[in-house]
């Protein structure tokens, strides 16, 4: 190496493990000092990241979370954005005294008013089947639709007046097709060409005002070669990803960290020279519909009718309300559960975990006896990682495991003595996951703060 030459920057891959709101977004900001720049790979506003620090706690949905720290945020191409979306969450930001620079991809997709009303007509539509995912309504699915139908508004669309014209042209008139002779739903203006171009055709403007578009792939990799660490900041997590996930209960992009080179562009053999850290929470929770083999209680509207533990109602109730398990973006309760297994194993393979951030440690404090779901029954057979189909996944007989509970602590003085200071029970179970996983612990959340976080290890070492 030449003298001076600086070496490439490393990056680090931020996964969700199970069904979303494991807590990305703290882990993305626990390590974010190190880091130049963030970006996210997949998903769009369906996402909701927090990020607690001091007495502030900030709510994300397409922002990536190292704006908090001042760092760069790239949206890739794998994005789907919706500029309403992302405009009001930086103006937000501006207001509480932050300066949020964030970048978005050329080549990322543009979420249109048609695709969240298409969003909200499907799954009306759907409900009779049992076939609603329960989404977010935030027309993600319609819009990754458009995109591999060759008929999406990309950013990049957004800056050439002429060509998001020609577009909305060709697209519109077979959406109002869509939603009204296929759907028999009545359509407004959000169906309306000229009113589209007008309004997608301002948002172009302040996107090149504000210098905001990036080919992404070639932003990051020469940020990476200048030395520069980056971030990538998965969204929704490996149960509902469009390929790995409990299909067709999941959302419409790829969480896992294969995605991480398509969705911004860099690749995979960069990717794969630095870490995987799979997030993990301590117990289960799922907003939405689909099954959930280890789930305590019910929730209406989202548990299948078999589904749950319903002697476990209380446990739930009480979890939920110490884990503040709400939707970040619908403000839906979220459905809880024992720690499933099966689904991290899956989870670990999947994506190539390198490390481990298991959260929500002090949630359980303080119950006399934890479970975990350790393995199922599937046809008279064990079997250790969850099977390929829903309906499989439905025949699973969990076969639990017992662990003796944990006292509750003063977390954040745990937190500044280190691992050894976790209850030993904590620990206990936190190296069962660990072994199963046969994944280092680098991190462990006892709290949602930045402060309430026990770092065993930190990626960028
Ligand atoms: P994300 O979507 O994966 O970023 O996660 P969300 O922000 O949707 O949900 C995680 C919630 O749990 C947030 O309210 C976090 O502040 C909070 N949280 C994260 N880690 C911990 C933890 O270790 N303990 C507790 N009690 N809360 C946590
Ligand atoms: P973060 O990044 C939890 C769920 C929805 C629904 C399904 C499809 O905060 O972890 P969509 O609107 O994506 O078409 O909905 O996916 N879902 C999430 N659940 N956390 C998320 O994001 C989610 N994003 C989507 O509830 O079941
Ligand atoms: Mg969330």
């Amino acid at each position: 190496m030449e003298v001076g030459l600086k070496p490439p920057g490393m990056t680090v891959t931020i996964v969700g493990s199970q069904l979303g709101d494991e807590g990305k977004g703290g882990v993305v900001d626990l390590y974010g000092d190190e880091v130049d720049v963030v970006a996210r790979y997949q998903g769009g506003d369906n996402a909701g990241h927090t990020v607690v620090f001091g007495e502030e706690e900030y709510k994300l949905s397409l922002v990536p979370s190292g704006a908090i720290r001042g760092k760069v945020g790239v949206l890739g191409n794998g994005c789907v954005v919706n500029p309403e979306t992302l405009f009001a969450e930086i103006d937000g930001l501006r207001e509480r005294g932050l300066d949020p620079d964030v970048r978005v991809a050329e080549r990322a997709h543009v979420i249109l008013p048609y695709h969240r009303v298409l969003d909200g007509i499907e799954e009306t539509a759907k409900e009779d089947s049992d076939l609603d995912a329960g989404t977010t309504g935030r027309g993600i699915g319609p819009t990754y639709e458009d995109k591999i139908g060759r008929r999406g508004i990309r950013i990049g669309d957004l800056l050439d007046p002429d060509s998001l014209r020609t577009k909305l042209e060709y697209v519109v008139p077979q959406k109002r097709a869509l939603a009204e002779d296929v759907f028999g739903a009545t359509t407004d203006e959000a169906f309306d060409i000229g009113s589209l171009y007008e309004q997608y055709r301002r948002y172009g403007e302040r996107l090149a005002e504000e210098e905001m578009t990036v080919n992404a792939g070639g932003f990051l990799t020469e940020r990476i070669e200048a030395g520069e660490n980056v971030m990538f900041e998965g969204a929704q997590g490996t149960s509902i990803d469009i390929d790995h996930g409990d299909y067709p209960y999941v959302t419409s992009s790829n969480p896992t960290a294969g995605y991480a080179a398509t969705g911004t562009g860099v690749g995979p053999t960069v990717v794969g020279r630095g870490e995987v850290i799979g997030i993990v929470k301590a117990y289960l929770t799922r907003v939405g519909t689909g099954e959930l083999p280890t789930e305590l209680g019910s929730v209406e509207g989202q548990t299948p009718e078999d589904g749950g533990r319903p002697e476990m109602a209380d446990l739930a109730t009480e979890i939920r309300d110490e884990g503040g398990e709400y939707g970040t973006v619908t403000g839906r309760p979220r459905r809880v559960g024992w720690l499933d297994v099966p689904m991290i194993r899956h989870a670990a393979r999947v994506s190539g975990f390198t490390g481990l951030a298991i959260n929500h440690i002090d949630v359980l404090a303080g119950m006399d006896e934890v479970e975990v779901g350790h393995s199922y029954d599937l046809d008279g057979e064990e079997i250790l990682t969850m099977p390929p189909t829903s309906k499989q996944w439905a025949r699973c007989e969990v076969n639990y495991r017992r662990f003796d509970g944990w006292p509750e602590a003063d977390w954040e003085a745990v937190a500044a003595e280190g691992y050894d200071a976790i209850p030993e029970n904590a620990r206990t179970y936190l190296e069962y996951i660990s072994d199963e996983l046969d994944t280092p612990i680098y991190a462990v959340g006892v709290g949602p703060g930045r402060e309430q976080t026990v770092i065993v290890e930190t990626p960028f070492a």
